[in-house]
């Protein structure tokens, strides 16, 4: 199979559009990604293909402020392997290509979720265990074989665990046990997060094996359940000697979702003590449903909130943060229909705003940076 460092290199750069840029060139070194660099930390963030190719504003500002890039869909099964055994790594390319011009990292997320699985996928498992392991196994196979050497974290399983019982997200798949019910759960057990884990191991020794999930961070009973939860998760994968290098928190942020720093910051602790790195993969931050009169008080609170947060998993050890998504015009928060706001108005939960100005959160970011 052709490798994606090959294939990479044919789509960014020569099918860029010209576009006015909406503001003045920024001298180099100071983004997001400098400032954390300076501080031992390695920021990032997801980025889009298209917008990479097409949207001159968009590559500048991923070029400027980040160091690590994880595509937002282009390393997903759907897109991986629309058709069982036809591997895709056209769109995945855009974005390995980019990365290699720019000589930044990539992350790749993921290799298992219950989302963004193409049509023929969950048939395919539903037809028993036998079958389920051969489907994952030459997806794990045709697809680190075609990223190394690029992209050396993985998330491998993408939010295996359900949410206790209580929890305020409109996606209440129903559990079992700890776990999210999914087509991989029904057809494997628990086990498929081991025998990713595992596969991908054995395919790439030295690859960074990564456990993504979000409701983590918060300071609510449910949030600590899951806490509660992906330790245990850990403490059986560890016991049963099963590879594993780190926790990836997805910290999809809710202002008005109580925090403290304690549990988290206890949560990373043990975490490490454990042997893992701990990462922030997904950070992005949702304002309550009543917003303060103004811009500049709503980006306040955002900024206030991040701040918390990524200062307490820095304090912790935490040395990699990535967000998704740079600014509030290409996000999905304000794209998806379950997130999206339902009064109108758009969601303001990235470091930049849609034109692309540093706000307040950039600040926060930059600060939290900064006092690491
Ligand atoms: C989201 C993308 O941003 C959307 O464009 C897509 O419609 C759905 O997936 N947790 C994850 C990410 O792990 O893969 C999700 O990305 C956001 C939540």
């Amino acid at each position: 199979m052709l490798g994606l460092v090959g294939l990479g290199l044919a789509g960014c750069g020569t099918r860029a559009r010209s576009q006015p840029m909406t503001e003045p060139a920024r001298p180099p070194g100071d983004g997001l990604a400098d400032l954390a660099r300076a501080h031992g930390i390695s920021f990032g963030t997801a980025v889009q293909g298209e917008l990479l190719a097409q949207d001159q504003v968009y590559a500048a500002a991923v070029a400027a402020e980040a160091q690590l890039l994880v595509p937002e869909w282009e390393a997903k099964w759907e897109a991986l392997q629309p058709r069982e055994g036809e591997f895709d790594f056209g769109p995945l390319g855009v974005v390995a290509g980019f990365a290699q011009a720019q000589r930044k990292q990539l992350r790749g997320h993921a290799l298992v979720w219950h989302n963004a699985m193409p049509d023929w996928l969950a048939p395919a498992l539903a037809e028993g265990p036998a079958r389920a392991r051969a489907v994952l196994a030459a997806h794990i196979e045709g697809v680190l074989g075609a990223t190394q050497p690029l992209i050396r974290d993985w998330d491998v399983v993408n939010e295996v665990l359900a949410n206790p019982p209580g929890s305020r997200f409109t996606d209440q798949t129903p559990a079992r046990g700890i776990f999210r019910d999914t087509p991989w759960l029904r057809a494997l057990g628990p086990d498929y997060i081991e025998l990713a884990l595992r596969l991908a191991r054995e395919r790439d020794r030295t690859l960074r094996l990564t456990i993504n999930d979000y409701g983590l961070e918060g300071d609510t009973p449910w949030a600590e359940q899951k806490r509660q939860n992906m330790l245990a998760l850990v403490r059986a994968l560890l016991a049963a000697r099963c590879p594993l290098d780190a926790v990836g928190l997805q910290a999809h942020l809710q202002v008005d979702e109580p925090f403290r720093p304690e549990p988290l910051a206890g949560f990373i602790q043990t975490l490490h003590g454990m042997g893992l790195a701990v990462l922030i993969t997904e950070l992005d931050c949702r304002e309550g449903a009543n917003l303060p009169p103004g811009q500049e008080a709503r980006d306040g609170i955002v900024a206030a909130y991040v701040q918390q947060v990524v200062g307490t998993a820095l304090a912790a050890g935490c040395r990699t943060v990535l967000t998704w998504g740079l600014s509030d015009r290409d996000s999905w928060l304000n794209r998806d229909p379950d997130v999206a706001r339902r009064d109108g108005q758009q969601h303001r939960g990235h470091p930049l705003d849609a034109e692309f100005r540093r706000k307040a959160m950039w600040q926060a970011l930059a600060r939290s940076f900064a006092s690491a």
